[in-house]
């Protein structure tokens, strides 16, 4: 068994990593939220899977479990969706004390930790996060929220879990678009803080891509290592946990123009970027700036576009898929990190050590957006 511990003032839990933890998610849960009652929000392709198992461990360790599924699209990371959950949880009568499960990818993870943060003021919630993104990133470190027309994750909170519990059996049955968004984290935070675990993936992918138990734990365990150091140092986002950010204000702006999250289309359809795929190309672009800008060896932008192209990621933009760049520095412009006004990137200096700056000119950002089309 893989365990990460993360240590905040105000919260510590664990983060375990193993194949099969689903089944034993009742003993654990009495450990760090006793209550007669509990609450699981499953993404409604699981609900027959891996649902069942969770309830069925939930019942097994005492609880009254009550069970609401939910669509995992973008479009349904909505206030919509919260409401109807707070109104089956009402419904139910959770109390207080009775705690908040999510089990599914990176939406059902955000939206159900809002419901858990907002319904009565705020109840324990735990993660049982289902996709590799929501493994090593979205299931630690407390960011919960939903998107509005407006935009994507502008209204949240931060909801720390008491448990975070990664079954990497269900990685197996993933869908490969899905395992390779996911590997975008993990390219993520070997450019922001390890050349020795960029290198890993270098020679570990193929065992990955095959879904090999030992090597999918030993991915999880430190992409979650990596990105609890990074929340415990900063857990507000006060300064280095911006590091995390890297490649994701271009891929907002991505997102932004290439889905439709208020006209009903739903993602497939449409066409749109997955997230990691829109993260590839922003870690692209932004590493184009930064080596045109004479800040980082041409050699980072090189291993990073050859290890992308391996997991199958995109690395340059199909083209008439992206807008114009002065549209795509507008909508640059929308991402909540922005301050006074100005584009604040994270870029990076060599592997494993990024800065963040917003001195970088509109005609820089422009350039950077124009090299994706080739
Ligand atoms: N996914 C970025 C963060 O957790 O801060």
């Amino acid at each position: 068994m893989a365990t990460v511990d993360l240590i905040l003032p105000q919260h510590r839990y664990v983060i375990e990593i193993t194949p099969g933890s689903l089944s034993w998610l009742g003993e654990r849960l009495r450990a760090v939220a006793a209550h007669q009652r509990a609450a699981i929000i499953v993404d409604e392709t699981l609900t027959d899977t891996y649902g069942k198992t969770a309830r069925l461990s939930l019942k097994e360790a005492g609880y009254a479990v009550t069970c609401t599924t939910m669509t995992s699209t973008e479009r349904h990371k909505s206030l919509d969706t919260v409401r109807t959950l707070y109104d089956h949880l009402l419904l139910d009568r959770l109390e207080r004390k009775s705690p908040v499960i999510a089990l599914g990818g990176g939406v059902v993870g955000d939206v159900a930790g809002f419901v858990a943060a907002t319904y009565l003021r705020g109840v324990p919630f735990v993660q049982c996060p289902t996709t590799l993104l929501a493994m090593v990133d979205a299931s630690v470190g407390g960011k919960v929220g939903v998107n509005v027309p407006q935009g994507k994750n502008l209204i949240g909170a931060f909801h720390q879990p008491r448990l975070v519990l990664c079954d990497t059996d269900t990685l197996k049955s993933l869908p490969g678009r899905e395992l390779r968004c996911g590997l975008a984290e993990c390219v993520k935070h070997g450019v922001i803080r390890s050349p020795r675990k960029f290198e890993w993936l270098e020679k570990h992918l193929d065992n990955v891509l095959a879904l090999d138990a030992k090597a999918l734990v030993e991915l999880v365990h430190w992409n979650v290592q990596i990105k609890a150091k990074v929340v415990m140092a900063d857990e507000k986002e006060a300064g280095e946990r911006a590091h995390l950010n890297f490649g994701h204000t271009f891929a907002h702006a991505i997102e932004a123009a290439t889905s439709h999250l208020s006209s009903g289309d739903e993602d497939e359809a449409s066409g749109a970027y997955h997230h990691g795929e829109a993260v590839s190309l922003g870690m692209v672009a932004a590493t184009r700036l930064a080596v045109d800008a004479g800040q980082c060896p041409g050699e980072v932008l090189e291993r990073l576009i050859a290890l992308l192209d391996r997991i199958g990621l995109p690395t340059a933009a199909t083209p008439g898929r992206l807008h114009e760049a002065a549209a795509l520095i507008e909508l640059m412009r929308m991402d909540k990190k922005v301050a006074g006004g100005r584009i604040r990137l994270v870029l990076p200096r060599e592997l494993g050590k990024v800065t963040v700056t917003d001195e970088a000119t509109d005609a820089q950002i422009a350039a950077a957006w124009k090299s994706l089309a080739g």
